[in-house]
């Protein structure tokens, strides 16, 4: 199968071509990624190696563009990884992840009914249903989202179910619980801590750091979403967790002990996010089980491997942390004094 996996160059959809060039022989991987700031050459430099590989840059809201890697290379399902996914971020500026997450995702499924291809898996998240005090997200959760980010994500999913309603696109939505793992843009929880914190700088938890997370493995987020495009339903959503709750700061307290680094460096901020601090994230998982999918990392052993391999693999997330973007995004959000003195 000829597959174009669309935000490819970034954290998860990465993740999910190399588990495809692995585990699959006889599928080839055409990456179409923008190359924003988010997505990097060097996050996927070991897979241009190899020869079912293949990277084309462009923007999934430009249609000519994506015509023309659908035809060039005979595509026949599309995982569409592409996004904007920083909440943070969208809370400054909301433009780009409308352009994103709802005009491309719109442009992606006309240009795939076009195109006849057999399937297309839409990567979203948990965050679609907002938060949740007790009990657990299914499917049928109704769609509650509480920012810019989670709300255009919200947009998209809904762009595909009226496209396989009105049009048949044989499109599947996936939604994720929060994803921690290799090569994450050092901007998320775990990645953005981690890496200060080995260069002994402060972090900033949000209030008490009581927020409840849902976490799961980015190598079994993506056997979720192989297994989803292989023996899904079309017109379906499935949720993949793993029942991995933990609150923020038992997170933080784990970074502190792995990386043996005092408590002194964590700073409490106030909640930038206010009202839209989702408290809780929860879901079952039970439709993708039944799919035969299920969750291979225990929790703890997955974070200590992924704290390892932000030590072992220091090049790459130090030159991301180099640019000028990085910087000026830090400072904006946290201020001025982003730097040792948080
Ligand atoms: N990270 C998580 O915890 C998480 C959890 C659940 C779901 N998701 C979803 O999974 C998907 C991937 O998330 P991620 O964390 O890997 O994101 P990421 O920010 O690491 O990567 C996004 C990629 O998309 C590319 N991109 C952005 N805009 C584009 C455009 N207009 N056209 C083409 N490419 C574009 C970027 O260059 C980047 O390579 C997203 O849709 C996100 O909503 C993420």
């Amino acid at each position: 199968m000829n597959i174009l996996v669309t935000g490819g160059a970034g954290f998860i959809g990465s993740n999910y071509c190399r588990l495809v060039l692995n585990r699959r022989p006889g599928d080839c991987v055409v990456v179409f990624d923008a190359l924003t700031y988010a997505g990097n050459l060097s996050t996927i430099e070991d897979l241009e190696r190899n020869e079912r590989f293949r990277f084309r840059e462009g923007r999934i809201e430009d249609p000519g563009a994506v015509r023309r890697v659908l035809k060039e290379h005979r595509i026949e399902a599309i995982v569409n990884f592409a996004a904007e996914t920083h909440n943070d971020r969208s809370l400054l500026a909301a433009g780009d992840f409308l352009r994103t997450n709802v005009i491309g995702v719109h442009v992606l499924l006309d240009c795939a009914r076009e195109a006849g291809v057999n399937r297309f898996v839409q990567v979203s998240t948990d965050e679609v249903y907002g938060s949740i005090e007790e009990g657990e997200f299914t499917e049928e959760s109704p769609l509650q989202p509480n920012t810019p980010y989670s709300a255009s994500k919200a947009a998209g999913d809904l762009q595909c179910r009226a496209h396989f309603v009105a049009y048949g696109v044989p499109v599947i939505v996936t939604r994720g619980g929060n994803t921690y793992g290799a090569f994450q843009y050092p901007e998320k929880l775990i990645s953005f801590f981690t890496t200060r914190l080995m260069d002994g700088k402060k972090v900033p938890v949000y209030g008490e750091g009581n927020q409840v997370r849902e976490w799961i493995h980015v190598e079994d987020h993506c056997s979720g979403i192989d297994v989803v495009l292989r023996n899904g339903r079309p017109g379906e959503i499935y949720n993949i967790g793993d029942r991995n709750e933990r609150r923020n700061m038992e997170i933080v307290d784990v970074l502190l002990d792995e990386l043996d680094k005092p408590r002194e460096l964590v700073k409490h901020i106030p909640d930038p996010r206010k009202g839209a601090h989702d408290k809780r994230y929860s879901m079952n998982a039970d439709k993708i089980r039944a799919l035969g999918w299920e969750p291979a990392v225990p929790f703890d052993e997955g974070l200590r491997a992924t704290i390892r391999w932000y030590e072992e693999n220091e090049q790459w997330w130090r030159a991301i942390c180099a640019e000028p973007e990085y910087q000026a995004f830090a400072q904006a959000f946290y201020g001025p004094g982003l730097g040792d003195d948080l």
